[in-house]
């Protein structure tokens, strides 16, 4: 994870509004959220139970999500994702690099081979175009990363994985929220996968949560997030065990009331703080609008993003990144190409939108935090130049 703490202000610099210093994230607990965790502890009933049954309702009410299991991470959900899709020993995955490790690291882990595809330049996603080519009889799987929460081109990555018989997994870490062509992610691909990490923008603290699109495999689902027993089919018998028979490999993968507690306390407002947060982000492109050395990501009208970062491509980023924090400004990369990782094989140099996208890309501060004052302060500091 890249340093994204506050900068330090610049000695006998001016202090931003509202503090020393912006920090790139900050971490959303809603002010109900003490008193219904107190609740869970003082229950003392603190593992799955009605809380994250409640959490995945709402989860599938208020943000479309389609039979989502909540789990206790977003990497969780990947690994189960991969399993239940069938993935394993001597499969390949088509994905981007431009993501956090945990989305390739899930593929070694059940014994596949990730293979990289390019980047679109101009969002960070995954390039339909550079797919088909890298297509073998061993490719199982397509997963997308919805790169700082703007959805990757899903009709495309649908027809690919429909044409050549493939499984479209989304990694939807950052993009809890995010809609494309009006459906909501989560609900479009064969399996979705978010995290509710203590940085994104619903939190559990940890957690994640796991959507298939297919009801039989969103059983399964259930299922192996807990151990592979089927615990709503298994009732306790008079000798007070379960009666249930294991019949493949399951995961102590299930979210925890406690942490469903803080969810579904955040869940509370989620519409109006991705309101706010919507309105930032046109505050900053207003006024950053034909700044000289900034070049925006591309944003389509069909689709809106979750806006869990906002990025663009700036020159000279070393200058930049230091005049900020000489302001009391975080600025960071937040992850580049994982391909360079040597588990995964190793840079790779014929990815050439993504390696381009390594130089340039830059994130600054947006969160439940920020106030339309530090946007002002943060564009004039932009404006007056790195
Ligand atoms: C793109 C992406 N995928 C997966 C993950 C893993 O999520 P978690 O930390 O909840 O396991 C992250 C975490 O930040 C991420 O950024």
């Amino acid at each position: 994870m890249a340093d994204i703490s506050a900068a330090p202000l610049a000695p006998g610099a001016i202090a931003p509004p509202g503090g020393n210093s912006i920090p790139l994230f900050t971490t959303f607990v809603h002010r109900a959220a003490a008193q219904r965790v107190g609740a869970v502890l003082a229950s003392t009933f603190l593992s799955e139970g009605k809380l994250v049954k409640e959490f995945e309702a709402r989860l599938s009410a208020e943000l479309g999500m389609r039979h989502p299991a909540a789990l206790n991470s977003g990497t969780s959900a990947l690994h189960l994702a991969l399993e239940v899709a069938g993935v394993g020993p001597g499969d390949e995955v088509i994905l981007s690099p431009q993501t956090f490790i945990a989305s390739a690291l899930t593929v070694v882990q059940v014994g596949a081979t990730p293979v990289f595809a390019d980047i679109q330049y101009t969002t960070g996603n995954i390039d339909p175009a550079d797919i088909e080519h890298r297509i073998t009889p061993r490719t199982k799987a397509i997963m997308a990363v919805h790169w700082g929460g703007y959805p990757c081109d899903m009709s495309e990555l649908q027809a690919l994985a429909t044409k050549h018989r493939l499984v479209l997994i989304e990694d939807a870490a950052h993009a809890p929220g995010a809609t494309y062509q009006g459906q909501p992610i989560g609900s479009i691909a064969d399996f979705t996968c978010f995290s509710f990490q203590a940085i994104k923008h619903l939190t559990t603290g940890d957690g994640g949560a796991l959507c298939a699109r297919d009801p039989e495999k969103a059983r399964e689902v259930f299922r192996r997030r807990w151990f592979g027993i089927d615990r709503a089919n298994s009732p306790v018998n008079e000798l007070g065990e379960r009666d249930y028979d294991l019949t493949d490999v399951g995961y102590k993968y299930h979210l925890s009331d406690y942490a469903a507690a803080l969810g579904l306390a955040n869940l509370d407002g989620f519409s109006d703080r991705m309101a706010r947060r919507r309105t930032l982000v046109q505050q900053y492109n207003d006024g950053l609008h034909g700044v000289a050395g900034i070049t925006p990501f591309e944003r389509k009208a069909d689709r809106e993003s979750a806006h869990w970062l906002y990025g663009f491509h700036v020159e000279n980023r070393l200058g930049f990144i230091r005049t900020m924090r000489s302001k009391g400004i975080a600025a960071s990369v937040v992850h580049d190409g994982i391909d360079h990782n040597t588990l995964f094989g190793g840079k790779r140099p014929e990815l050439t939108s993504q390696r381009r996208f390594d130089e340039t890309q830059i994130h600054i501060p947006l969160h439940d935090d920020l106030s339309a004052e530090q946007v002002d302060y943060i564009v004039a500091a932009i404006k007056q130049g790195w």
